[in-house]
């Protein structure tokens, strides 16, 4: 029994929980999931596991994303990227709901499902379904020789190492930075992206790791001590808009997994169609507002919310000087493309999740009822 604490210990390497130590792998993790797979000075991206598919990806009639959970959101995220920067159409299913939808799916059409264990029910359930009805099946999986990764097409590791916290952190960045590769070397191969845009993107790319440990350097004091103040709020709103609405999703997801606060994500516009009702003075409302071309909606946003008292706090860019003014508590990050935004917004959202679920004396790497992968449909 010793020896067993002592080599939980030594696997969390100082750090008093694993998820802590995958948040602050993510610099790392993100880095081995790019490294042999981006030049940044030649403007090239080799995707070894799905090179033999690109052209039926290129000629693809529609690519479906099926997943779950942080897994499904990396998949809105990848939404995002395929349309902005492939132009290439995308549809995001809950796995647990696709194959019982009589899906519209078949030869011509790609299935695109993610997921870290590769072993989750509904995703490989969904997988069976799609390439039954001869559509090209493709994977995005952490586990090498898991089920899902097995019984694909072709696919594409994240080698994010492994992910032992229930709560999902460094799987969900390398998921997203494989996409984002997938949807570069897809416009690229479309044509969408020529040689100067494609050194552009692939070198902003190649620096989000440093960005990612300038956050975990220069926001963790700060969201630890914010966190102090939100301990014990029943209830918490994340709002976001474009590609960091899924992260508002993601961030309430996190928190009520590890602290058991209900917490909901909206696309910020949505919060007038219904839960505005629910903003007064004792509501917490994150608001990630680190995309520059949804800025002056956002600041509508939040002035919708401060008018009604809602408490602001704030994931915004260094030079965003109007969103720090309007709210409570801000937490700055590195500007970056809008599109590789999500790989920096949701890191502060892991933190805070994290240190809140700490001081509430919660069990942060195996909270109840949840297991790290979900084998039953
Ligand atoms: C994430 O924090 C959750 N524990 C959960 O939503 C998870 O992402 C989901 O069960 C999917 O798991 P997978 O990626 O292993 O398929």
């Amino acid at each position: 029994h010793e020896l067993a604490i002592s080599l939980e210990a030594i696997e969390k390497a100082g750090y008093p929980h694993f998820m802590l130590k995958e948040i602050f792998e993510q610099p790392r993790s993100m880095a081995d999931c790019m490294r042999g797979r981006i030049d940044p000075d030649k403007g090239t991206i080799q995707l070894g596991g799905i090179a033999d598919v690109m052209d039926d990806l290129a000629n693809a009639n529609r690519v479906i994303i099926a997943a779950c959970g942080t897994s499904w959101h990396s998949g809105l995220v990848g939404e995002y990227l395929f349309e902005y920067l492939a132009k290439t159409p995308v549809e995001v299913e809950y796995a647990s709901e696709f194959r019982y939808s009589d899906p519209l799916i078949g030869e011509g059409d790609v299935m695109l499902v993610i997921s870290q264990s590769g072993e989750t029910a509904d995703t490989l359930a969904a997988l069976r379904e799609a390439k039954e009805r001869g559509a090209l099946v493709l994977g995005i999986c952490n586990v090498v020789g898991s089920t899902i990764s097995r019984e694909t097409d072709a696919g594409v590791f994240t080698h994010a190492g492994p992910e032992i916290g229930v709560a999902s952190t460094k799987a969900f960045t390398a998921q997203v930075v494989v996409l984002t590769m997938m949807a570069l070397a897809l416009g690229i191969k479309k044509g969408h992206i020529d040689n100067k845009k494609a050194k552009k993107y692939i070198k902003e790319l190649n620096a989000i790791p440093d960005k990612v440990d300038q956050i975990l350097k220069e926001c963790d004091d700060d969201t630890k001590e914010m966190a102090k103040m939100f301990t014990y709020a029943p209830n918490f709103l994340y709002l976001g808009r474009s590609y960091n609405f899924p992260v508002a999703l993601e961030g309430a997801l996190k928190l009520k997994e590890i602290s058991y606060i209900h917490a909901e994500g909206y696309p910020a516009a949505e919060m007038k169609h219904g839960p505005i009702a629910l903003i007064d003075e004792m509501m917490p409302v994150v608001v990630i507002a680190a995309t520059t071309h949804t800025n002056d909606k956002m600041i509508s946003n939040i002035e919708e919310v401060k008018a009604r008292k809602g408490r602001i706090i704030s994931i915004m860019n260094k030079e965003n000087s109007d969103v720090k003014e309007l709210s409570e508590y801000s937490i700055s990050i590195p500007s970056t493309f809008d599109v590789f935004s999500p790989l920096l917004t949701v890191i502060p959202l892991q933190l805070l999740s994290y240190y809140i679920a700490v001081n509430r004396g919660c069990n942060v790497d195996q909270p109840r009822n949840l297991a790290k992968s979900v084998t039953v449909e």
